[in-house]
C-alpha cells in the first residue's frame, strides 16, 4: 500500500509555490472556476507519471513566464515517507529523483503510486481513432503486468523490418521469397501482442459492464477486442500474411495484423464513439477507467491513486453516492468540484476537503 500525502508545487501552471496535503482515503478539492482545481490534478498526475494528463506540450505545464516547474510528492510506504521529485524544463529530459538521488525512470521507483485520471472533456479514447485505444489497451498491458511492457515495441519493430523489405521488393532490390522468414517472426510477435491485450480487455471487461450499469449508461458498457487474426500459432499468421503479399507490396505496407486491431466500446452494440451521446461517452470513459482501476489493483496489488475532474456535476444524487461508495472501498482518490454540496461526505472515514481560490489553496481540513 502506498499513500500520497503532500505535494509541493513550484511554478506549476498557475501556481507559484503551492503546498497540498491530501487524505488517506478521499479529498475533495473545491473552488470557483478558473481556481486552479485542475492544475493540482495535473500535477498530482506529473509526480506520479512524469507527464501531462492534459497536454503533450510541456511548456504549457510550466507557470508563464518561467523556465522550469517542479513537483514533488511525499508517499508513505509500508517502509516509511518517502519523497518523489520531478523537475521539469520544456526541451530537457525531466529530471526525477526518489529520496534525493536521481533515477532514470519514474517506474522504477518501488514507491511510486500508480495513478488514474478522469478528465470529462477528454473524450478522445472514446471517440478518437483506432489507434488511440489501441494504445490505451497497450498502456493498460503495461500497467498490469510491467514486465510486458515490451510487447508491443517489439512487434512494432518486427512490424517496421517487414515494411522496410516490402519497400526494397518494390524498388526491385529483394525478391518475394525473402519475405516468408520475416512473417513467422512477425507472427510470434502478432500472436503475443494479440493474445495479452486480450487478457487485459478480459480484466476489465466484467467490472467496466457492471459500474456503467451502476453509473446509469442504460445497457451498461460492453468493452471488447476485435482481432484481425484468430491464428493461433506463427506459422498460421505467417500463412495469412502470405496470402495478402500482393496487397501489401501494392500498398507498401502490412495491411494485417494486431496494428490494425480495434477495442471496441460499445452499448447496446453500437459503438460509443458513432452513436454515444456526450453525456454517454463521459460516463462510458468513467466507467472504464474505474474498471481499470479495479483490475490494477487486482494485479499490482495496490490501487493506483484515482484522480477525478468534474465528474459529480455529471451525476445525479444517487449515483454521486454509488461512485463516492465505490472509489472508497479502497485505494486513495482525489476529486475536483465547483460545488462541494455535489459530493456526498457522510459516511466517508478519513475525507478531507481543500478550498481553492485564484491559485492558492486556502483552506485544508478533514471534513467532518
Ligand atoms: N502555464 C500557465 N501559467 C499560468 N497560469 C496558467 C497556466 N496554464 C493555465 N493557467 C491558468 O490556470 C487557470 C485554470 O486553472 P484550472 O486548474 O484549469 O481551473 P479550475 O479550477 O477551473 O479547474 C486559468 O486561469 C489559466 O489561465
Ligand atoms: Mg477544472
Amino acid at each position: 500500500m502506498v499513500t500520497a500525502r503532500t505535494l509541493r508545487l513550484r511554478d506549476v501552471r498557475s501556481y507559484e509555490r503551492e503546498e497540498l496535503s491530501l487524505g488517506p482515503t478521499l479529498t475533495v478539492i473545491h473552488g470557483p472556476n478558473g481556481a486552479g482545481k485542475t492544475n493540482l490534478l495535473e500535477a498530482l498526475y506529473f509526480a506520479c507519471t512524469g507527464r501531462s494528463c492534459r497536454t503533450s506540450n510541456g511548456r504549457e505545464f510550466v507557470r508563464f513566464g518561467q523556465s522550469t516547474a517542479r513537483v514533488e510528492l511525499d508517499v508513505e510506504a509500508g517502509d516509511g515517507v518517502h519523497e518523489l521529485a520531478v523537475g521539469f524544463e520544456p526541451g530537457t529530459p525531466r529530471h526525477v529523483a526518489a529520496d534525493g538521488g536521481t533515477v532514470e525512470r519514474l517506474a522504477d521507483v518501488p514507491f511510486r503510486p500508480l495513478a488514474c485520471v478522469f478528465l470529462p472533456d477528454d473524450l478522445e479514447l472514446i471517440k478518437g481513432s483506432p489507434g488511440t485505444r489501441r494504445d490505451h489497451v497497450d498502456r493498460l498491458v503495461a500497467g498490469l503486468w510491467p514486465a510486458r511492457a515490451g510487447t508491443r515495441a517489439e512487434y512494432s519493430r518486427a512490424l517496421a523490418q517487414r515494411n522496410a523489405l516490402l519497400s526494397r521488393i518494390r524498388s526491385g532490390e529483394g525478391g518475394r521469397d525473402s519475405v516468408a522468414a520475416w512473417d513467422l517472426e512477425l507472427g510470434r510477435h502478432a500472436i503475443a501482442l494479440r493474445d495479452t491485450r486480450i487478457e487485459a480487455v478480459e480484466a476489465i471487461r466484467g467490472p467496466a459492464a457492471e459500474i456503467s450499469t451502476d453509473l446509469g449508461l442504460p445497457g451498461g458498457l460492453e468493452v471488447s477486442y476485435r482481432a484481425r487474426s484468430q491464428a493461433q500459432e506463427p506459422e498460421e499468421f505467417a500463412a495469412e500474411l502470405a496470402e495478402r503479399l500482393d496487397g501489401d507490396l501494392q500498398r507498401g505496407f502490412t495491411g494485417h495484423g494486431p496494428h490494425r486491431d480495434e477495442l471496441l466500446l460499445q452499448r447496446d452494440g453500437r459503438e460509443l464513439r458513432s452513436y454515444g451521446s456526450q453525456g454517454e461517452q463521459r460516463l462510458a470513459l468513467l466507467s472504464l477507467l474505474l474498471a481499470e482501476r479495479e483490475a490494477l489493483a487486482e494485479s499490482r496489488g495496490r490501487p493506483p491513486l484515482l484522480l477525478l475532474d468534474d465528474v459529480m456535476s455529471e451525476l445525479d444524487a444517487s449515483r454521486r453516492e454509488l461512485l463516492v461508495d465505490r472509489v472508497t472501498r479502497a485505494g486513495q482518490t482525489v476529486m475536483t468540484t465547483t460545488d462541494l454540496a455535489h459530493v456526498p461526505l457522510e459516511g466517508v472515514q478519513d475525507a478531507r476537503t481543500v478550498a481553492v481560490e485564484s491559485a492558492r489553496v486556502v483552506d485544508g481540513q478533514p471534513a467532518r
